[in-house]
């Protein structure tokens, strides 16, 4: 049973506290709402939201956004309320270590930094790709081989390389950048939405949920593992391609759970964290609903763009400029994502190892700069080598799964901490608990059942591969495990002996 050990919530703050492993406490509730939406806003509404209008949803796709949103919502409760219970770097990690167990939050440990790296790798593929395109339009084309979809995509390798130092030069640097390129984005976005009203045609709205269809998808290894399991024909459109739409606009939302990465650094989580993960969603939702409406109204649905749409809605009417204003914007929207996912990749391995899970060594902060180098460096060369070698278009469904699957056990291990720890401080509690955490738990599940079989087979090995670290390494090597006769006791919180 020493797999199913818990780690106290009080030892969790009071590792925190040991000056050798220390982050700097330095944001507020504004920051992380600027942090929130660096990270959400990225390839997601820049590109799906004219593939799932084309080819599943239509007009409809507005719904499906507003569908995607309430299962993030209801995640994004859960994980509010761990956040300002737990204020400690690593998220949904320690948030299981915190009511599920070790072996749980190595799980969840090991679905998050699949999420992360491969987010980011994915994503600086995606900036790229929009580079590509911004500099064609400015008349200036890359060579082909180095850029997006190159046999070494060097672009995505430099702008890893280059994030990764910022990062490891500090976490108020950092954000600085990110205030930056967060405000041209969200400039480009509702440039995106008053632009476009102007070219709005009322007609391409009917039919605002077009009849449903058969759907040419692949079979085999490449259809939906729900449709595998119940031999269900594929349709697209309809009232099922809108939630067809919501499993693949669900992408674009991702990243408002990183912001509970840096509970650590936040001056006053119990108050801050909930306001910037659920105003960070918030914020998204309506400018992402918005975006869908403008776009399928300037085009209709069946000739929209699935690759770049956004940009081509503008180009389609005529307007070259306004196409390249919105590249140069995705340029640096993008930017600001795959920095927030290095810096939650980062946060999460040093959560890990702080607990000796991985190598303890990796998790010393810089003296002066307080950060944790070399852990930053490691992730930046990895993100690099997978962002700049790796085919496009393999690694975003593994993104998806690997948040979804935490998302699903953030949800349980509240309905969890509620019942073995009453007595915690929460600055913020999900309302009808259990119904909406369990809800939340079902619905992501669901998201799930619709990624592909060969998806669910590669997050198979991954989690192969997670458990023989554990068992061959982490558990054995376990502070927690080490240090049992004082500490295992939740019931006693209180002790706060140090290691031996
Ligand atoms: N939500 C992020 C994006 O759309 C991952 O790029």
């Amino acid at each position: 049973m020493s797999v199913m050990r818990t780690k106290s919530v009080e030892r969790s703050i009071a590792d925190t506290e040991e000056p050798e492993f220390q982050l700097r406490k330095s944001l507020a509730a504004l920051d992380l709402t600027i942090f929130g939406v660096g990270v959400v806003i990225g390839a997601g509404i820049f590109t799906l939201t004219g593939r799932a209008a084309h080819e599943v949803a239509g007009p409809a796709i507005v719904v499906s956004f507003v569908v995607a949103a309430i299962a993030c919502a209801l995640a994004a409760m859960c994980y509010a309320e761990f956040a300002s219970t737990v204020p400690v770097s690593g998220s949904a990690y320690t948030f299981s270590y915190a009511s599920l167990g070790e072996l749980f939050a190595w799980i969840i440990g090991w679905d998050l930094i699949l999420e992360m790296f491969l987010g980011a790798s994915v994503v600086a593929q995606g900036w790229s790709a929009y580079l590509g395109v911004l500099l064609q339009q400015l008349g200036a084309p890359l060579p082909a081989a180095i850029g997006y979809g190159g046999t070494v995509d060097l672009m995505a390798i430099l702008l890893v390389l280059v994030l990764g130092v910022l990062m490891t030069l500090g976490i108020r640097e950092s954000m600085r950048v990110n205030l930056v390129l967060v405000a041209v984005k969200l400039f480009i976005v509702l440039f995106v939405i008053v632009a476009g009203i102007m070219f709005i045609n009322p007609a391409n709205y009917s039919p605002f949920v077009p009849d449903a269809a058969p759907r040419e998808v692949a079979t085999g290894l490449t259809q939906p593992l729900l449709q595998f399991l119940s031999g269900a024909e594929p349709m697209a459109f309809g009232v099922g391609g809108i939630f067809a739409g919501a499993a693949l606009v669900f992408f674009a939302y991702i990243g408002f759970d990183v912001v509970a990465t840096t509970a650590e650094e936040t001056k006053n989580p119990q108050r801050d964290m909930p306001i910037g993960i659920i105003a960070s969603l918030a914020i998204c939702t309506l400018l992402y609903c918005a975006v869908a409406f403008v776009v399928t109204g300037m085009v209709s649905y069946d000739q929209l763009d699935p690759a770049a749409a956004l940009a081509n809605a503008f180009a389609y009417h005529g307007q070259a400029w306004m196409a390249t204003i919105i590249s140069a914007g995705a340029v640096a929207g993008l930017t600001t994502v795959v920095l927030t996912l290095l810096i939650g990749a980062t946060r999460i391995i040093f959560a890990m190892s702080r607990d000796h899970l991985l190598p303890a060594g990796l998790a010393k902060v810089h003296p002066t700069r307080r950060t944790p180098w070399l852990i930053s460096i490691i992730v930046t060369v990895i993100v690099a080598l997978v962002a700049g070698l790796t085919p496009v278009g393999v690694l975003e469904e593994m993104v998806n799964i690997g948040t979804l699957s935490a998302f699903v056990l953030v949800s349980i291990g509240v309905v969890v901490l509620r019942r073995t720890r009453p007595d915690l401080k929460r600055g913020f509690r999900v309302p009808w608990s259990p119904v909406l955490p369990i809800l939340s738990a079902l619905v992501c599940m669901y998201l799930m059942l619709n990624l592909t079989v060969e998806t669910w087979l590669r997050f198979l090995v991954w989690l192969v591969i997670g458990f023989v670290i554990y068992f061959a390494y982490s558990h054995r090597n376990s502070r927690l495990g080490k240090d049992a006769d004082t500490y295992f006791n939740p019931a006693e919180p209180k002790v706060v002996g140090r290691d031996s």
